[in-house]
């Protein structure tokens, strides 16, 4: 059967309408990046992108669900939008991960009539054909699949900056840690070919990229779907994520190579021993402890226990020089004591972490934890929230301590916000640097700084 161009029926029909869209990207990287295959989709269609909302022909919600103040931000722009499309013929898509959840596709068809397409995470690349039926035939569209998708490679992709780029490597999660949404909306760990990988990676390096972050939401378990997914006909011997990370190490141009998330249960020594020896992957490893209590950690789902996370600490410490943590945590899931949120801020006290992104529990219905009787009252949650936050504030003077006197390599990401005579740049550990330019660089370029002042939010040096 001849594959209908879509995406030249809509270039077609809007020909010469100087039409223009907006992709509001409401979750993490991996929706970030959908974003921006999304973005790539749309612009072969003969769009051009806008900043402002007012000015767009087509808007894009990309949406997330992995807690509940995703959707008041939703619902309160479609609200907006509402007003606009009375006006103009405005198209309006929804997308992501929010799609997935059956409740919210209801919500939208009940209160949202004039919402023109729905799409989910699994459905991305049918993006060119769901515009065709909305603009064309001036139907509403409705594209969410159940089921797990498959990996489709070589869509146009448009991405956000020019010297960064993040390479999805695995799509979905199998681990159902007991508060989180993601593996029902995500659905099963599928690998991408690792060729694919590398060729996309080759191929952004001759662009002029020189960062690259490897994306999953469970990256270190990559390979163990045994490529099962995507159409592997030669056995590759790139098969785990050890062996990948090395491959990506190799690839000419590219200067640092970051990767989020990994998972503790999946530090084996292969991959500590990997990112020792690889010089361009970032030593910031992040590494969500979720909470500090073996026990909470037990009905999370999370298959560590406190003594085993901080064991996995020791022995990075050991092993790479100069690696540094980030982490997630949560505060307040259902049922955890006083006495065992002191576990969390004993971590916090022990490890010391570079960066701590804090969440308050939230109910996601569907998941284990949120038919539990003993949730957390809203006002303990949020002291927990304070006293884990004011303790890592706490430590920050101190951990910036270590960077004086010492020469950080830093690429140079653009004039300071607040200062107009200094340019910003980010430490491996992701510390923020001003400093003043010589005369004799460019933004992408990578320098040497030596740090002589400590800000607390930042670090100032100078050009060595
Ligand atoms: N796969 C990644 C992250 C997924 S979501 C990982 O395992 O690290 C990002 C973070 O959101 C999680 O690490 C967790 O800290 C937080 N999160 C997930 N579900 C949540 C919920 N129901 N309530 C509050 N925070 C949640
Ligand atoms: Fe959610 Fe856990 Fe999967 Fe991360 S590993 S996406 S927290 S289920
Ligand atoms: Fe949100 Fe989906 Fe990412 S739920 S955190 S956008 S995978």
């Amino acid at each position: 059967m001849e594959k209908i161009d879509y995406t030249e029926k809509v270039r077609n029909k809007i020909n010469g309408d100087n039409l223009k869209y907006i992709v509001l990207t409401m979750g993490c990287k991996l929706n970030e990046n959908d974003s921006e295959k999304i973005s790539g989709m749309i612009e072969l269609m003969g769009y051009s992108k806008t900043e402002e909302f007012e000015n767009a022909d087509l808007i894009v919600f990309n949406t997330c669900c992995v807690r509940e103040n995703a959707e008041e931000r939703l619902f309160g722009k479609l609200g907006e939008i509402k007003k606009m499309k009375e006006k103009k013929n405005v198209i309006i898509a929804i997308g992501g991960c929010m799609m997935q959840e059956k409740s919210m596709l209801d919500k939208i068809k009940q209160s949202y009539k004039y919402v023109d397409i729905v799409f989910g995470t699994h459905t991305l690349q049918d993006f060119p054909k769901d515009m065709y039926t909305a603009i064309v035939k001036n139907e509403k569209v409705k594209n969410v699949i159940d089921i797990d998708g498959e990996i489709i490679e070589g869509l146009p992709i448009k991405r956000s900056d020019k010297y960064r780029a993040s390479v999805t490597i695995m799509y979905g999660c199998n681990n159902f840690c007991s508060y989180c949404i993601v593996p029902f909306v995500r659905g099963r760990e599928r690998s991408r070919n690792p060729e694919d990988i590398l060729n996309e990676i080759k191929g952004l390096a001759l662009e002029g990229y020189k960062e690259i972050t490897l994306l999953g939401q469970n990256v270190n378990s990559y390979g163990n779907d045994n490529f099962k997914y995507c159409e592997l006909d030669v056995k590759s011997e790139i098969n785990t994520f050890a062996k990948l990370l090395r491959a990506v190490n190799e690839i000419d141009g590219i200067e640092k190579i970051k990767f989020i998330s990994p998972h503790p249960k999946d530090f084996k020594d292969d991959v500590i021993e990997a990112i020792r020896d690889c010089d361009k992957v970032s030593k910031l490893i992040h590494l969500p402890l979720q909470a500090g209590n073996s026990k909470v950690l037990k009905e999370m789902n999370r298959k560590y226990t406190k003594e085993e996370y901080l064991e996995l600490v020791k022995k990075m410490r050991e092993k790479i020089p100069n690696v540094y943590f980030s982490t997630d945590i949560i505060v307040g899931f259902p049922g955890e004591t006083d006495e065992e949120f002191k576990d969390t801020l004993d971590v916090v006290e022990q490890v010391k972490y570079e960066q701590i992104f804090m969440f308050i529990y939230s109910i996601r219905e569907g998941t284990v934890a949120a038919k539990r009787a003993d949730q957390i009252p809203d006002n303990i949650k949020h002291e927990r929230f304070d006293k884990l936050k004011a303790l890592y504030e706490s430590q920050v003077d101190k951990l910036n301590e270590k960077y004086i006197g010492t020469i950080q390599k830093i690429m140079i990401e653009g004039p300071s916000k607040n200062n107009q005579d200094m340019y910003t740049g980010r430490t491996d550990s992701n510390k923020v640097i001003v400093f003043k330019l010589t005369g004799n660089e460019n933004i992408g370029d990578f320098v040497n700084i030596k740090i002589s002042e400590n800000h607390k939010w930042f670090l100032e040096g100078e050009i060595v």
